[in-house]
Protein backbone atom coordinates (compact mmCIF):
# COMPACT_ATOMS: atom_id res chain seq x y z
CA UNK A 1 0.00 0.00 0.00
CA UNK A 2 1.35 3.47 0.11
CA UNK A 3 2.59 4.89 3.29
CA UNK A 4 2.91 8.94 4.28
CA UNK A 5 6.81 9.81 4.29
CA UNK A 6 6.80 11.31 7.73
CA UNK A 7 9.93 13.66 8.84
CA UNK A 8 9.54 14.37 12.57
CA UNK A 9 11.38 16.90 14.17
CA UNK A 10 12.02 17.05 17.65
CA UNK A 11 12.21 14.25 20.55
CA UNK A 12 11.12 15.80 23.48
CA UNK A 13 8.32 15.26 26.07
CA UNK A 14 5.46 15.13 23.39
CA UNK A 15 8.01 14.11 20.20
CA UNK A 16 8.58 10.97 22.10
CA UNK A 17 5.34 10.58 22.43
CA UNK A 18 4.40 11.18 19.10
CA UNK A 19 6.99 8.93 17.65
CA UNK A 20 5.55 5.91 19.94
CA UNK A 21 2.30 6.26 17.92
CA UNK A 22 3.88 6.86 14.12
CA UNK A 23 5.93 3.50 15.17
CA UNK A 24 2.88 1.69 15.75
CA UNK A 25 1.26 2.28 12.41
CA UNK A 26 4.44 1.00 10.05
CA UNK A 27 1.64 0.39 7.78
CA UNK A 28 0.96 3.59 7.37
CA UNK A 29 4.02 5.77 7.73
CA UNK A 30 7.82 5.77 6.72
CA UNK A 31 9.89 7.71 8.87
CA UNK A 32 12.93 9.68 8.26
CA UNK A 33 15.46 9.74 10.53
CA UNK A 34 14.17 11.70 14.08
CA UNK A 35 16.11 15.58 14.34
CA UNK A 36 17.16 15.00 18.19
CA UNK A 37 19.63 17.61 19.66
CA UNK A 38 21.54 15.24 22.00
CA UNK A 39 22.06 12.23 19.62
CA UNK A 40 24.94 10.56 21.97
CA UNK A 41 21.73 10.07 24.00
CA UNK A 42 20.37 7.67 21.08
CA UNK A 43 23.93 5.62 20.83
CA UNK A 44 24.42 4.73 17.41
CA UNK A 45 20.68 4.20 16.54
CA UNK A 46 20.55 5.24 12.68
CA UNK A 47 16.79 6.26 13.16
CA UNK A 48 18.00 9.62 14.96
CA UNK A 49 19.76 12.64 13.39
CA UNK A 50 20.94 15.60 14.47
CA UNK A 51 21.07 17.26 11.34
CA UNK A 52 18.43 18.94 9.65
CA UNK A 53 19.12 18.25 6.39
CA UNK A 54 19.10 14.00 6.79
CA UNK A 55 16.03 14.32 8.84
CA UNK A 56 14.03 16.13 5.68
CA UNK A 57 16.08 14.18 2.97
CA UNK A 58 13.80 12.28 0.05
CA UNK A 59 10.79 15.38 0.03
CA UNK A 60 8.74 13.92 3.04
CA UNK A 61 5.01 14.17 2.40
CA UNK A 62 4.49 15.32 6.30
CA UNK A 63 6.91 17.44 8.72
CA UNK A 64 5.95 16.87 12.21
CA UNK A 65 7.48 19.59 13.95
CA UNK A 66 8.11 19.51 17.69
CA UNK A 67 11.27 21.50 18.15
CA UNK A 68 11.67 24.19 21.02
CA UNK A 69 11.35 27.95 20.15
CA UNK A 70 9.72 30.12 17.96
CA UNK A 71 11.94 31.50 15.04
CA UNK A 72 13.76 29.06 14.06
CA UNK A 73 11.50 26.17 13.67
CA UNK A 74 8.83 28.71 11.84
CA UNK A 75 11.32 29.38 9.02
CA UNK A 76 11.88 25.34 8.77
CA UNK A 77 8.21 25.20 8.61
CA UNK A 78 7.47 28.24 6.15
CA UNK A 79 10.84 26.38 4.17
CA UNK A 80 8.61 23.20 4.29
CA UNK A 81 5.24 24.00 3.75
CA UNK A 82 6.66 26.67 0.39
CA UNK A 83 8.36 23.37 -0.91
CA UNK A 84 4.79 21.13 -0.58
CA UNK A 85 5.12 19.35 2.45
CA UNK A 86 2.26 19.13 4.78
CA UNK A 87 3.08 20.36 8.46
CA UNK A 88 1.53 19.09 11.80
CA UNK A 89 2.84 21.19 15.02
CA UNK A 90 2.27 21.99 18.36
CA UNK A 91 4.38 24.75 18.37
CA UNK A 92 2.45 27.93 20.16
CA UNK A 93 5.52 30.36 20.19
CA UNK A 94 6.33 30.08 17.12
CA UNK A 95 2.29 30.08 15.66
CA UNK A 96 1.72 32.93 17.87
CA UNK A 97 4.62 35.20 16.46
CA UNK A 98 4.38 33.56 12.55
CA UNK A 99 0.79 32.91 12.16
CA UNK A 100 0.25 34.74 8.75
CA UNK A 101 3.65 33.83 7.16
CA UNK A 102 3.16 30.29 8.17
CA UNK A 103 -0.57 30.39 6.81
CA UNK A 104 0.97 32.28 3.44
CA UNK A 105 3.27 29.92 3.28
CA UNK A 106 0.84 27.31 3.42
CA UNK A 107 -1.35 28.83 1.00
CA UNK A 108 1.77 29.32 -1.41
CA UNK A 109 2.28 25.43 -1.01
CA UNK A 110 -0.84 24.10 -1.80
CA UNK A 111 -0.62 21.86 1.62
CA UNK A 112 -2.30 22.26 4.68
CA UNK A 113 -1.11 23.62 8.59
CA UNK A 114 -2.44 22.03 11.53
CA UNK A 115 -1.98 22.63 14.75
CA UNK A 116 -4.69 21.35 16.89
CA UNK A 117 -2.31 20.76 19.63
CA UNK A 118 -1.10 23.98 20.44
CA UNK A 119 -3.46 25.17 22.64
CA UNK A 120 -5.78 23.30 24.71
CA UNK A 121 -3.17 19.48 23.95
CA UNK A 122 -6.21 17.33 24.01
CA UNK A 123 -9.30 20.15 24.43
CA UNK A 124 -10.83 21.19 21.25
CA UNK A 125 -11.07 25.05 21.94
CA UNK A 126 -9.71 25.32 18.39
CA UNK A 127 -12.49 22.96 16.82
CA UNK A 128 -14.81 25.22 18.85
CA UNK A 129 -13.75 28.34 17.83
CA UNK A 130 -13.48 27.33 14.24
CA UNK A 131 -17.24 25.79 14.54
CA UNK A 132 -18.58 29.15 16.04
CA UNK A 133 -17.16 31.11 13.35
CA UNK A 134 -17.77 34.89 13.98
CA UNK A 135 -20.05 34.01 16.48
CA UNK A 136 -17.24 34.19 19.42
CA UNK A 137 -17.30 37.75 21.22
CA UNK A 138 -15.42 36.72 24.35
CA UNK A 139 -12.91 33.52 25.48
CA UNK A 140 -11.91 33.10 29.40
CA UNK A 141 -9.73 30.01 30.22
CA UNK A 142 -6.65 28.19 32.04
CA UNK A 143 -3.96 27.32 29.21
CA UNK A 144 -1.65 26.43 31.08
CA UNK A 145 -1.03 23.09 32.98
CA UNK A 146 2.19 24.06 34.65
CA UNK A 147 0.13 26.88 36.16
CA UNK A 148 -2.31 25.19 37.43
CA UNK A 149 -0.51 22.34 38.93
CA UNK A 150 1.67 24.49 40.45
CA UNK A 151 -1.14 26.56 41.97
CA UNK A 152 -2.77 23.53 43.35
CA UNK A 153 0.89 22.63 45.07
CA UNK A 154 0.66 25.61 46.48
CA UNK A 155 -3.03 25.36 47.91
CA UNK A 156 -1.55 21.68 49.78
CA UNK A 157 1.03 23.28 51.40
CA UNK A 158 4.24 22.19 49.10
CA UNK A 159 7.09 24.93 48.38
CA UNK A 160 7.17 26.42 45.19
CA UNK A 161 10.41 25.16 43.61
CA UNK A 162 9.51 21.27 44.82
CA UNK A 163 6.41 21.94 42.43
CA UNK A 164 8.52 23.06 39.70
CA UNK A 165 10.58 20.49 39.61
CA UNK A 166 7.00 17.70 39.64
CA UNK A 167 5.64 19.71 36.55
CA UNK A 168 8.70 18.90 34.79
CA UNK A 169 9.00 15.64 36.25
CA UNK A 170 5.30 15.02 34.68
CA UNK A 171 6.34 16.38 31.25
CA UNK A 172 4.15 19.81 31.71
CA UNK A 173 6.79 22.26 31.68
CA UNK A 174 8.78 24.18 28.81
CA UNK A 175 12.12 23.35 29.04
CA UNK A 176 12.29 26.51 30.51
CA UNK A 177 9.30 26.77 33.19
CA UNK A 178 9.53 30.34 33.30
CA UNK A 179 7.56 30.42 30.00
CA UNK A 180 4.64 28.55 32.40
CA UNK A 181 5.90 31.07 35.48
CA UNK A 182 5.53 34.18 34.04
CA UNK A 183 2.57 33.77 31.64
CA UNK A 184 4.73 33.61 28.58
CA UNK A 185 2.95 30.05 27.47
CA UNK A 186 -0.90 31.55 28.53
CA UNK A 187 0.00 34.69 26.62
CA UNK A 188 1.35 33.08 23.13
CA UNK A 189 -2.04 30.78 23.72
CA UNK A 190 -3.68 33.89 24.26
CA UNK A 191 -2.52 35.02 20.77
CA UNK A 192 -3.35 32.38 18.93
CA UNK A 193 -6.96 32.04 20.09
CA UNK A 194 -7.43 36.09 19.62
CA UNK A 195 -6.06 35.47 15.73
CA UNK A 196 -8.58 32.57 15.26
CA UNK A 197 -11.29 33.93 17.57
CA UNK A 198 -11.42 37.86 15.88
CA UNK A 199 -8.82 37.41 13.24
CA UNK A 200 -6.49 40.10 14.71
CA UNK A 201 -3.50 39.91 15.13
CA UNK A 202 -2.12 40.16 18.77
CA UNK A 203 1.43 39.94 19.29
CA UNK A 204 2.33 37.92 22.69
CA UNK A 205 4.43 40.84 24.43
CA UNK A 206 1.49 43.51 24.01
CA UNK A 207 -0.41 41.13 26.54
CA UNK A 208 -0.33 42.22 30.39
CA UNK A 209 0.51 39.21 32.39
CA UNK A 210 0.71 38.29 36.16
CA UNK A 211 3.45 36.36 37.18
CA UNK A 212 3.17 33.09 39.33
CA UNK A 213 6.16 34.78 41.76
CA UNK A 214 4.26 36.98 43.03
CA UNK A 215 1.83 34.30 44.54
CA UNK A 216 2.74 34.20 48.29
CA UNK A 217 2.20 31.51 51.17
CA UNK A 218 -0.96 33.96 52.35
CA UNK A 219 -2.59 34.44 49.34
CA UNK A 220 -3.42 31.03 48.67
CA UNK A 221 -4.22 30.35 52.57
CA UNK A 222 -6.79 33.55 52.21
CA UNK A 223 -8.33 32.57 49.24
CA UNK A 224 -8.85 29.14 50.72
CA UNK A 225 -10.44 30.71 53.78
CA UNK A 226 -12.72 32.51 50.98
CA UNK A 227 -13.34 28.98 49.44
CA UNK A 228 -11.91 30.43 46.52
CA UNK A 229 -8.78 28.59 44.41
CA UNK A 230 -5.92 30.74 42.32
CA UNK A 231 -6.20 29.92 38.92
CA UNK A 232 -4.07 31.90 35.85
CA UNK A 233 -6.34 32.96 33.97
CA UNK A 234 -6.04 33.96 30.17
CA UNK A 235 -9.59 36.00 28.61
CA UNK A 236 -9.71 37.66 25.43
CA UNK A 237 -12.53 39.60 24.09
CA UNK A 238 -13.89 41.83 21.09
CA UNK A 239 -14.88 45.34 21.83
CA UNK A 240 -18.12 46.80 20.35
CA UNK A 241 -15.42 49.16 18.40
CA UNK A 242 -13.24 45.84 16.86
CA UNK A 243 -10.42 46.35 19.50
CA UNK A 244 -9.73 43.06 21.25
CA UNK A 245 -8.47 43.30 24.84
CA UNK A 246 -6.38 40.40 26.35
CA UNK A 247 -4.72 39.64 29.59
CA UNK A 248 -3.09 37.07 31.61
CA UNK A 249 -3.73 37.21 35.53
CA UNK A 250 -3.55 35.43 38.31
CA UNK A 251 -7.46 35.23 39.94
CA UNK A 252 -8.98 34.10 42.54
CA UNK A 253 -12.18 32.26 42.33
CA UNK A 254 -14.66 30.87 43.71
CA UNK A 255 -14.48 26.51 44.27
CA UNK A 256 -17.80 25.95 42.34
CA UNK A 257 -16.80 28.31 38.72
CA UNK A 258 -16.48 25.92 35.77
CA UNK A 259 -12.43 27.04 35.76
CA UNK A 260 -11.93 25.99 38.99
CA UNK A 261 -12.20 22.55 38.88
CA UNK A 262 -8.92 20.70 40.21
CA UNK A 263 -9.70 17.24 38.85
CA UNK A 264 -7.86 15.61 35.59
CA UNK A 265 -8.17 18.34 33.23
CA UNK A 266 -5.46 20.94 33.24
CA UNK A 267 -7.00 23.23 30.38
CA UNK A 268 -10.75 24.68 30.28
CA UNK A 269 -12.12 27.12 28.35
CA UNK A 270 -15.22 29.09 28.34
CA UNK A 271 -16.14 30.59 25.07
CA UNK A 272 -18.88 33.13 24.83
CA UNK A 273 -20.79 33.58 21.70
CA UNK A 274 -23.17 36.13 20.63
CA UNK A 275 -26.49 34.66 21.58
CA UNK A 276 -25.42 34.80 25.24
CA UNK A 277 -24.84 31.18 25.28
CA UNK A 278 -21.36 30.00 26.65
CA UNK A 279 -19.50 27.32 25.86
CA UNK A 280 -17.44 25.27 27.90
CA UNK A 281 -14.35 23.16 26.41
CA UNK A 282 -12.17 20.90 28.95
CA UNK A 283 -9.67 18.60 28.50
CA UNK A 284 -5.66 17.66 29.31
CA UNK A 285 -3.62 20.41 27.93
CA UNK A 286 -0.67 19.39 28.85
CA UNK A 287 1.16 15.97 29.40
CA UNK A 288 2.94 13.68 26.57
CA UNK A 289 0.37 11.52 25.85
CA UNK A 290 -2.76 13.62 26.03
CA UNK A 291 -0.49 16.02 23.46
CA UNK A 292 0.89 13.52 21.74
CA UNK A 293 -2.62 12.46 20.94
CA UNK A 294 -3.66 15.82 19.81
CA UNK A 295 -0.91 15.52 17.56
CA UNK A 296 -1.51 12.11 15.99
CA UNK A 297 -4.92 13.20 15.05
CA UNK A 298 -4.00 15.61 13.21
CA UNK A 299 -1.40 13.74 11.30
CA UNK A 300 -4.13 11.10 11.27
CA UNK A 301 -6.52 13.82 9.25
CA UNK A 302 -3.55 14.47 6.40
CA UNK A 303 -2.94 10.60 6.38
CA UNK A 304 -6.92 10.22 5.52
CA UNK A 305 -7.06 13.54 2.95
CA UNK A 306 -4.13 12.26 1.45
CA UNK A 307 -5.67 8.95 1.04
CA UNK A 308 -8.94 10.05 -0.08
CA UNK A 309 -7.30 12.25 -2.91
CA UNK A 310 -5.69 9.58 -4.31
CA UNK A 311 -8.30 7.04 -4.47
CA UNK A 312 -10.20 9.86 -5.87
CA UNK A 313 -7.18 9.64 -8.73
CA UNK A 314 -6.32 12.91 -8.43
CA UNK A 315 -2.85 12.93 -10.11
CA UNK A 316 -0.48 13.52 -7.31
CA UNK A 317 1.12 17.06 -7.61
CA UNK A 318 -1.49 18.70 -9.71
CA UNK A 319 -4.70 20.21 -7.97
CA UNK A 320 -2.17 20.18 -4.78
CA UNK A 321 0.72 19.05 -5.09
CA UNK A 322 0.72 15.83 -2.55
CA UNK A 323 3.90 12.81 -2.92
CA UNK A 324 2.85 9.77 -0.90
CA UNK A 325 5.50 7.41 -1.29
CA UNK A 326 4.65 3.62 -2.50
N1 LIG B 1 3.95 23.97 29.38
C1 LIG B 1 2.64 23.89 28.80
C2 LIG B 1 1.63 23.83 29.90
C3 LIG B 1 2.56 22.66 27.94
O1 LIG B 1 2.01 23.60 31.03
O2 LIG B 1 0.45 24.06 29.64
C4 LIG B 1 1.31 22.57 27.10
O3 LIG B 1 1.22 23.62 26.18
Amino acid sequence: GEKLKVALLGCGAVGAGVLAYLRARPDLFELNPVLVRDLARHGEDARFTDTLSEALAGQPDLVVELLGGADYPAEIMCSALRSAAHVVTANKAALARHYDALHACAEAGGVSLAYSAAVGGGAPILETLARLGGEVVAVQGVMNGTANFLLGRLAEGQLFDQAVREARARGFAEADPSADVDGHDAADKLAILVREAFGVALPPERIAKDTLRDVTAAMVKAALARDEVLKQVGRCRRLPDGRVEADVRIESLPLDHPLAGTRDENNRFLVSDAGGRVHGVYGKGAGRWPTAASVFADIMDCQRALLRQSAAGKPRGEAMPLRLSA
